[in-house]
């Protein structure tokens, strides 16, 4: 029997609820396909918070360092802890590990009405692939004279070459398994250092993989074309910032960010990688057991692909897809069941 260890990192809000759900899917999954799941959990977050006066316990990267997986819910409570505070160790987790490829398919499952008015399942399917370990999200700058008017802040983003070719030759790869295209998005017109680079290392790779076709869209115009012409992404690579702005769009496109899901993958394996729904800790439902799990589940597929179970990831897949079509719906898409009903039908079309 394959055994795993995972950490499971429910956090705050949503978070704990769909992740309980996740976790009930990965058992039945588990004893399905004989791989046995040992969870260490985190009571990392919020409720932390309260009793410590900190979200996260000091040397909390050495407590998964050795784990095979991390599986997050959500973190954030704003009402009460700023989100830079609550938020960080989420980033220092990709940036310690060097998790630097953040991968959130966006793909409208078929029956589930779109946004945009015409589209249906043909139409969107496409990944966005995030740089994930530098950029603009670096911890790097000061606020200087704070509180007075001549306040100054500064933050300055890093894009190295190394980070920047990695990122696209994951892109490239990527492509390459799915329909062959491959858009970058930057802001070349603007930022005329940092995705000045990105552009012209993108030009130096190209020529590396002739079957895939490469273009690159400042990051303007790929959100209007997004929405007007979603059937003709595939693979679009960005950088930090601007994947986590793509990435909300692409969950709305697929269908909602209850059902979007992510991974953030460290590809030499020497970290474990974590993987989490795009959205958030949604504390405008939080508390009312309506959260849609399917975003969790999904992650749980992404993990297992990583883990190298594609039989167990595909039956994840394919039993979500079965519970949709069979009218399995959290209100967020129009239905009426609650989160764990969801997990109920989820649960149920995998055992048949
Ligand atoms: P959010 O993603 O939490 O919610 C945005 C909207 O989508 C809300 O209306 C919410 O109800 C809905 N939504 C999100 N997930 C849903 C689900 N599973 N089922 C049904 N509806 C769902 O974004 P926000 O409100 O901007 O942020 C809330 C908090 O989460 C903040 O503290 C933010 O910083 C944090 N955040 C955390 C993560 C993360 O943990 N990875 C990601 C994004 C935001
Ligand atoms: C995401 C989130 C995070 C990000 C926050 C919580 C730091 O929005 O995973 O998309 O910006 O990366
Ligand atoms: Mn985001």
């Amino acid at each position: 029997m394959t055994q795993f260890e995972i950490a499971l990192y429910p956090g705050d809000g949503i978070g704990p609820d769909v992740l309980q759900q996740a976790v009930r899917v990965m058992q039945s999954i588990g004893e399905r396909h004989g791989i046995r799941f040992k969870f260490k959990t985190l009571d990392w977050g919020y409720e932390y918070w309260k009793e410590h006066g900190r979200v996260v316990p000091e040397g909390f990267l050495d407590e998964i360092r050795d784990v095979d997986s991390i599986l997050l819910g959500a973190v954030g409570w704003p009402e009460d802890i700023p989100d830079h505070v609550t938020l960080a160790p989420l980033v220092q987790i990709r940036q310690a590990f060097d998790q630097y490829a953040c991968v959130r398919p966006a793909n409208l499952f078929p029956g589930l009405k779109s946004v945009l008015a015409g589209r249906s399942a043909d139409d969107i399917d496409f990944i966005v692939i995030r740089e994930n370990s530098e950029g603009e999200y670096i911890d790097n700058g000061g606020r200087f004279k704070q509180g007075t008017p001549d306040e100054v802040a500064v933050q300055t983003a890093v894009h190295t070459r190394k980070g920047v070719e990695r990122i696209l030759r994951f892109g490239f790869e990527t492509a390459r398994r799915r329909r062959g295209r491959l858009t970058m998005a930057t802001k070349s017109n603007a930022q005329k250092y940092s995705y000045v680079m990105w552009d012209s290392i993108l030009e130096e790779l190209t020529p590396e993989y002739p079957d895939v076709e490469a273009e690159r869209m400042h990051c303007d115009a790929a959100v209007m074309n997004l929405v007007r012409w979603p059937d003709q992404f595939d693979v679009i690579v960005a950088s930090n910032l601007f994947g986590d702005l793509l990435t909300d769009l692409g969950g709305i496109l697929g269908g909602g960010l209850g059902l979007a899901p992510s991974s953030n993958e460290n590809p030499s394996r020497e970290f474990p990688s974590m993987f989490e729904p795009v959205h958030g800790s949604a504390p405008d439902i939080a508390g009312l057991g309506i959260a849609n799990p399917i975003a969790a589940i999904l992650s749980v597929a992404m993990m297992l692909d990583h883990l190298e179970c594609p039989a167990a990831a595909h039956d994840v897949r394919v039993a979500v897809e079965k519970a949709l079509l069979e009218g399995a719906m959290t209100p967020d898409l129009g239905g009426h069941l609650t989160t764990i009903e969801m997990g109920d039908a989820v649960l149920a079309s995998l055992h048949d």
